[in-house]
């Protein structure tokens, strides 16, 4: 069979725009090119291996253009370019994770309404396939949940913490170094990116969508000394850990919070910037996926793996959230957690169901105890803001 020839047009050629190019330089494919690049700021990239433009023009009305490639920064600007390309019936692949989260459920019946595809499997885990095997292969109602290490630069964090001892902005400033953080590191370090991943994640895992701003979210930036021990004591790591996960047959809890994670969990062992991701389903019980998150290399080799799956016009066919048999989303779900606070006022911000254990000090107080997930959800920006930190504590 003739492979279909792919000319692309590239925007972006920040770190995963020029990881893709060092890829396609090394595996040189015979049946892919790229045209042009869209830049911001044509002069910090005259160096480029490819042509060079700063006007969306010239990629969209080159008629030689059979593919664009969106690897922007800008969520915004990446919509309007993935929306554009879609309406001028051309194929989009696109790394941008805030941007689908955001505008996914527009941009399916975009592709439903122009027959182009969007292909965006490297938006999620780097190199870890896990869209289009979620798409795929797990293409039936078997599914339990799935969970993982969704951020590289925040496990690279907690890796260099709990394994090196390494102080946190130090860890911080090597993450953004080696090119794994965003540009705006806190999207890392306090889950935003994570919770994008989830949403993602979680249409093809269960074909429901849940808006951002709906899930729990709170991250490792409030974690400290006294957290870090607490992990330790209790022969435990902390990971910042994306879950959505089925509670009976018809409801979907998901949350993107730190856990109190055990020896025996697979994600225990997920170190650096690499991500995990434990699928978990009826019959088979467990599965797990584990590679690169982060980084232009891993990154542009799955920017590269949507490219390739152009050449036979492969398209997301949403058979899940086609179904008609999705779970709910629910918030009504008990769980533990371990609470860290400083003043009274902090204390009693959380209703909790139960309490386990508490401890008082001068310095350091902590509650753990069972919580409802909406009551959580309920005080999360007073949380966000305050100086505590929160980690669910599964029993085992
Ligand atoms: N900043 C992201 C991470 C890059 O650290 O995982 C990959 O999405």
């Amino acid at each position: 069979m003739k492979r279909k020839q792919l000319v692309i047009g590239l925007f972006g050629f920040g770190n995963v725009g020029q990881g893709l190019c060092d890829v396609l330089r090394r595996v040189n494919p015979d049946n892919v090119r790229i045209a042009r690049a869209c830049v911001r700021n044509t002069k910090k990239h005259r160096d480029a291996p490819v042509p060079i433009t700063d006007k969306a023009d010239d990629i969209f009305n080159d008629p030689e253009i059979n593919l664009i490639v969106e690897l922007i920064d800008d969520a915004d600007a990446a919509y309007v370019i993935v929306e554009r390309a879609l309406r001028q019936g051309i194929p989009v692949v696109s790394g941008n994770k805030k941007m689908l989260a955001y505008h996914i459920m527009d941009l399916i019946e975009l592709q439903r309404l122009t027959g182009t595809a969007l292909l965006y499997d490297a938006s999620a885990c780097g190199s870890i396939p896990v869209i289009r095997n979620l798409e795929e292969y797990y293409d039936n109602d078997l599914l339990i949940s799935v969970k993982g290490i969704l951020n590289g630069s925040s496990n690279f964090i907690l890796s260099k913490i709990f394994n090196e001892g390494m102080d946190y902005s130090e860890a911080l400033s090597i993450a953004q170094r080696l090119g794994f953080a965003e540009s705006n590191p806190t999207l890392d370090v306090d889950g935003w990116d994570s919770l994008f991943k989830l949403v993602i994640i979680t249409i093809h895992a269960f074909g429901v969508y849940v808006r951002p701003e709906e899930i729990f979210t709170f991250g490792i930036g409030r974690m400290t000394a006294d957290d870090i021990r607490f992990a330790n004591e209790k022969r435990r790591r902390i990971k910042l850990v994306g879950c959505a996960e089925k509670l009976g047959d018809d409801k979907l809890a998901l949350t993107v919070m730190p856990q109190l994670i055990s020896k025996q969990k697979y994600i225990y062992s997920v170190e650096d910037e690499f991500n995990g991701i434990v699928i978990k389903g009826m019959f088979y019980y467990k599965q797990f996926m584990f590679g690169r998150g982060a980084g232009g290399h891993p990154t542009g080799s799955s920017v590269l793996s949507d490219i390739t799956a152009q050449t036979y016009d492969y398209r997301y066919e949403y058979k899940k959230l086609n179904s008609g048999h999705t779970p709910t989303y629910t918030t009504d779900f008990i769980f533990r957690i371990y609470y860290r606070y400083t003043t009274e006022g902090e204390r009693h911000l959380l209703t909790f169901e139960n309490i386990n254990e508490s401890y008082k000090s001068a310095t350091y107080n902590y509650i753990v105890g069972d919580i409802c997930l909406s009551e959580l959800i309920r005080n999360a920006d007073t949380l966000r803001r305050a100086e505590v930190f929160v980690a669910a504590y599964p029993a085992d």
